[in-house]
Parts: C-alpha cells; structure tokens; sequence
C-alpha cells in the first residue's frame, strides 16, 4: 500500500511525488508517454514539448536574428551566417533529454517509485495502470494525485494534420516554412511566431479578439504589439477563421474579418488554448466533481474525494508550470499534515518574446473594476543607461500601488529580462512591500533592473532619471 500514488510526472505531478516522499511518504509516480525507445518520459509537457523546447528555440532563434540584423549596428560583420535547422533542433532535443533525464534521478535521488502506463482511478483507494503491453496492474493507495495535464485544443474548423499543426509540430519543423499563419495571438502563437520569424518565415496571426493580449495591462499590450508587428508578425486582430484547409503542399485558410479573405501558408499553427486532459482518468461511480472538464479543487487542491487531490493544469488558474509545482507541494505538505498553501494572488507571467512581457498581480483595468484607488509610477527603458547599452532600449516597468498604503498590487513590465524583474517585485510583493520599501532599496548600476527602482520611484513623483509629474 501506497501513501501517494501522483498520475502524471508533469511539472505539478513529478515535484508534488519528490516532496511526498522528501516528506516520509511512501510515493509511486505513474506516467504513460513513453520515448520512441519505449523508455518513460517524464516531466510532461513542460520538459518534453513545452516550456524547454520552446525556450531552446526562442533562445537560437534570437541569436541567429542577432547576428543577421543586430551585430552590424555594434561594428561586427560576419560574413557567410547559415542557418543549420537540424543542429539547432538536435541542440533543443539534447536539452530535453537531459532534463527529463534529469527527472529519473531525482525520482532515484529521492525514493520515488515510477511505473510506465496509463493510469486510471477506480476506486478511492485504487489507480489501475494499463502497462505498454497491455497488462494492468492495481495499486492500492491512501492517497491520490492527478496530474494529468493539458492537451492542445483542436478546433472543427482546422483539424490537425500534415501542414496544420499544434505547438509540438511547430517545435519540429524540418524547414523554416516561407509562409507560417498561426491561429491565436496568445502566449503559443506569439513565441512560436517569434521563433520562426527570425529564422525567415513570414508569419502572419490570426486572432478572433479585438484586444491584444487582454490579460496584461492595457499600456503593455498597446506597446508590445506596436512592438510585435515592428518584428514581422502581422497580427490580424478580430479575425474569426472560417476554414483551413490541408493541401499537399499548403494550407488554404478562409477568415473574416468584415469581408471574407483566403490566405494561403506553408504551414499553419493552431495555438488557441490547451485543454485539460481528464478523459478516461477515474470510473464515473467515483463521483469526483468535475467543472467545463476541469476537475473541481478547493484553494488546497483537494477534490470532493478527501484523499483525492488534483493539481497543474487539470485545475483552474493559469496554466503555468510553476503554479502546478507549488500546487504540487502545497498538496504533499498538507497529506503529511503539515500546513501549506499556495498565494494565488502573486502568480507571475512571462511571454517569451524579444523583449519579454511579463506582469504579477492586479492591472489598471482589475483595479478600476475592484474599485481600488491606486497610484501609478512608470519608467521606460530608453531611459535605462544599461537597456541602451545592451541595444534593448524598448518598453517600460509599471507599478501599480494602493493609493494610501502605498502597497505594491501589481508589477507590468515590457522589456530587457522583463521575467527576471517581474521576479524581484514579486519577492517584495510577497513581503508586503510598498513601492517607497523598492525606493529606498538600493540597486547596482548599471542594470535593468534599475528601471525597476525607478518607476517605483516614479510611483511618489521622486524618480531621478526622469521627469515627474509636478506635486
Ligand atoms: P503536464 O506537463 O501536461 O504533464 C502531465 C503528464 O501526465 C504528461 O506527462 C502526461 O503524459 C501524463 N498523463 C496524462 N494522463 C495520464 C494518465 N492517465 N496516466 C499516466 N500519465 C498520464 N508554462 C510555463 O510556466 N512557462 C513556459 O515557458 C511555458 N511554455 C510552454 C510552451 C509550450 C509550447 C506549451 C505547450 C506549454 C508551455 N507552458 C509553459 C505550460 C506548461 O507546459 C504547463 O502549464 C505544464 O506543463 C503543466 O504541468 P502539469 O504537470 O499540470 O501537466
Ligand atoms: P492562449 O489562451 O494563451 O491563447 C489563445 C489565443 O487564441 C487567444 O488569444 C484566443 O482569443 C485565440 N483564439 C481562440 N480561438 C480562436 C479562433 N477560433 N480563431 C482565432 N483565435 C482564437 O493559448 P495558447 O497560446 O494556446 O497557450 C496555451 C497555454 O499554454 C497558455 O495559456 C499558457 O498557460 C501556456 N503557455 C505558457 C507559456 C509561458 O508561460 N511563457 C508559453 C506557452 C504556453
């Protein structure tokens, strides 16, 4: 008998079975997708064709386009630059297989059992896994995880198919298409799109909305997209896709946008969100409560099911991989009975792109609706001696704070390792800070992350690098 068996070694699923067992508990981690070896492969869709493989390619991808746009500016010329897609996608493949091997060890490390196959809840206390040969074993256990992910979402109107692919087809391209149209301006869509843009695809986006980007603060989308199309990526907003078509050597699409317009691609991306994988995963007389698919949790990720919890992307909140390991953890803790629980209101988001786009807590537009009175400081990376340094002058650092206690409520920044600011903020977020605690806090110079100190600065009128409104 188990004390935990986790269904999925995701990002929720492998750090939620490290911890159970880091915390005495006896832990088996079953994982169906197996490598063309028939080895497991853990670590989910993050490690395999998520989070890494697209950041290997956001990473080569942008060091090409530097060397073919960028270096000139600096004074160097290269001569003869070529582009090796099948190096630059074997280096991608060496990364992930070294990271979910990584995963292995650590299940070793730590003492955590894995099994390769299928696993499906049968009774409170029961997971039956069907094994790659068929087999099926029953495993008792006090307690259950699920972990099982996310899926990409096909839609009726562009099935998947040689040329119409979701975002694991577009991390494997065996050429840079000359045209790529890309269903959905979304977090996919913008960092594939930047991929494959700076390796010569012309890429064009397709997205149903009016807005841009409608979860992020109004002035970073407005920027940001200013930015996108400046890049290559022509965004076509409120455009609904009719049909997609897979020729034989394209891919024919119709949308509309006040007047129907046929496009035609090399390939075509569908990004246009990710469902959660919870087919098939228990029999339907456990009676865990399900909503719009998803299964249904409490803030501690417990089901209706006491001993049956459910964590990362099966749940709500965003679909990030560092929400479903903190959930991991919160879940393993509290099954040990020790209290934990996960700050919902500071999850931090990062878009990838070149400059990166990245928010924690409340926007001006949350604000407003909450009917929070709130001040605003702001200061742009022009401005920044290191971001015109490093030749990544765009963007700015928004910092929203309660207009009497001056608490920090949300941190939006378009920029130069706009990720890695987000991250500061978030540290002193999390410590209840105010945006005169990052003011009086000392930062080197020079950084990027000065634009950070600024604009809270800014926030009182006291920014040094720029001018204020007047008192
Ligand atoms: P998953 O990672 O999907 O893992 C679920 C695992 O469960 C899988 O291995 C699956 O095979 C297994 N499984 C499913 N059903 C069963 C079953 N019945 N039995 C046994 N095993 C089963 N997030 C970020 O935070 N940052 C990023 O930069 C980022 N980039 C991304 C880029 C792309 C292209 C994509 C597609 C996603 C990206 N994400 C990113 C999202 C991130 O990958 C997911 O939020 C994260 O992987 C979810 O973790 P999870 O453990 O819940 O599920
Ligand atoms: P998404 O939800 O970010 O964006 C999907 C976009 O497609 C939306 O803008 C939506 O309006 C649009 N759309 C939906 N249906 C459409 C249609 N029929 N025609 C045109 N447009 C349509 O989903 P995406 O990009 O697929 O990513 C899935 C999730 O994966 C993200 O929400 C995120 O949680 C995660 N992810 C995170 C990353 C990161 O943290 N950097 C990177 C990549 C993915």
């Amino acid at each position: 008998m188990f004390d935990v068996v986790v269904i999925g070694s995701g990002p929720a699923g492998y750090v939620a079975a490290i911890r159970a067992s880091q915390l005495g508990l006896k832990t088996l981690c079953i994982e169906e997708s197996i490598q063309k070896n028939g080895d497991v492969s853990l670590g989910g869709t993050c490690l395999n064709i998520g989070c890494i493989p697209s950041k290997s390619l956001l990473d080569s991808s942008h060091r090409y386009y530097e060397a073919i746009k960028n270096l000139p500016n600096h004074g160097i010329n290269i001569q003869d630059i070529g582009l090796d897609l099948e190096t630059m996608m074997k280096r991608k493949d060496n990364i992930v297989k070294k990271l979910t091997g990584g995963i292995s060890s650590l299940f070793a490390q730590n003492k955590v059992e894995h099994i390769v196959g299928r696993g499906k809840i049968i009774s409170h206390n029961k997971v039956e896994v069907t094994k790659p040969d068929k087999s099926i074993e029953n495993i008792e256990t006090k307690n259950i995880i699920i972990a099982t992910g996310s899926s990409p979402i096909e839609i009726p109107s562009a099935k998947f198919g040689k040329n119409i692919v979701d975002s694991t087809g577009a991390l494997s391209f065996k050429e840079v298409p000359k045209s790529l149209g890309i269903i959905g301006a979304g977090i996919i869509g913008l960092e594939l799109g930047s991929v494959w843009s700076r390796l010569g695809s012309k890429v064009t986006i397709i997205e149903a909305l009016d807005d841009f980007l409608p979860m992020t603060d109004k002035d970073i989308a407005k920027e940001s997209f200013k930015e996108f199309k400046k890049q290559g990526l022509d965004i076509k907003l409120g455009s609904k896709l009719i049909s997609a078509k897979d020729l034989k050597g394209s891919v024919k699409i119709i949308y509309n946008n006040e007047k129907d317009i046929d496009m035609e691609f090399d390939k075509l991306i569908v990004a246009v969100g990710r469902a959660p994988n919870t087919k098939n995963i228990f029999k339907d007389d456990i009676g865990i409560s399900m909503s719009n698919n998803f299964i249904e949790v409490n803030e501690f990720c417990q089901t209706n099911i006491p001993n049956i919890w459910a964590i990362g992307d099966v749940v709500r909140g965003p679909m990030l991989a560092h929400k479903g390991s903190e959930e991991g953890i919160m879940v393993a803790e509290r099954i040990a009975n020790n209290y934990a629980k996960v700050n919902y209101s500071l999850v931090p988001s990062v878009i990838y792109s070149h400059p990166e786009v990245a928010w924690v807590g409340l926007n001006e537009s949350e604000l407003e609706e909450k009917g929070i009175q709130f001040k605003i400081g702001k200061f742009p990376f022009a401005a920044s001696g290191r971001a015109l340094a490093i030749d990544q002058s765009v963007g700015f650092v928004k910092i929203l704070s309660e207009a009497k206690s001056d608490t920090i409520l949300g941190v939006h920044v378009f920029g130069p390792s706009a990720g890695e600011i987000v991250q500061q903020a978030l540290i002193s977020m999390e410590f209840g800070a105010s945006s005169e605690d990052l003011g009086m806090t000392m930062f080197s110079h020079p950084t990027v992350s000065e634009a950070l100190h600024e604009a809270a600065l800014s926030v009182n009128n006291e920014a040094i690098h720029i001018g204020n409104r007047t008192k």
